[in-house]
């Protein structure tokens, strides 16, 4: 048998679609998540890699994008492919160029909409909502060196009613996100 595919997750908060994720793909033995890196302390991540048994590690910016740490540590764990789950810093190039057409993003709207600089988390729900929008969704990227612009994957829609406010249109968005994410990573790293 061929050897699994390592994943590794970097997140920024709770870290629901890291949970997800690394569910998915629990049992499998063609894929393995290998850690969990996040950049906020205390970031209700973490908590959760530990309840899954996953290697968690915190990392600055000074590891990101100075003396690369992190790098290290993907080379470390023999990461073959690098899943942004609520990851909220522009990815290094050094990141990009280690693995280029290797990592992946999800992002809560429909891109190009609501993507970009500060679009992140409860503030691209908030805008969607204030912009009475009917439709939102998720879009899952190849991410590239800009904000939200690499390749497209998958996209999917939600409605947005009147009565939505962004928690609600959150509740939404993580169903989506629950449904395809583990789905179109799993299809995307066994193409290539
Ligand atoms: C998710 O909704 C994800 O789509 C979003 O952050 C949330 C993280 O939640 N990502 C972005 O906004 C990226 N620009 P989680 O930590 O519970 O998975």
């Amino acid at each position: 048998m061929s050897k699994p595919i390592r994943l590794a997750i970097l997140g920024s908060g709770n870290g629901t679609n890291a949970q997800q994720i690394s569910e998915y793909f629990a049992g499998r033995d063609d894929v393995q998540v290998v850690c969990i890196i996040y950049n906020v302390k205390d970031a209700y991540i973490a908590q959760r890699a530990h309840n899954l048994g996953i290697e968690a590690r915190y990392f600055g910016r000074k590891d990101f994008y100075e003396n690369n740490a992190v790098l290290d540590y993907l080379h470390e764990k023999q990461a073959d492919w690098v899943i942004l789950a609520g990851f909220l810093w522009l990815v290094p190039q050094a990141m990009l160029d280690a693995y280029p057409q290797r990592v992946i993003n999800i992002h809560p709207a429909l891109l190009p909409k609501y993507g970009g600089k500060g679009m992140y988390g409860h503030h691209v729900h908030e805008a969607v909502v204030a912009a009475g929008e009917t439709e939102s969704g998720i879009t899952i990227h190849i991410v590239d060196e800009n904000y939200d612009r690499g390749t497209i994957l998958e996209q999917a829609h939600c409605s947005v009613t009147p009565d939505d406010t962004p928690d609600t249109l959150a509740a939404k968005i993580h169903l989506l996100e629950k449904e395809y994410f583990p789905r179109v990573i799993d299809r995307t790293i066994h193409a290539r």
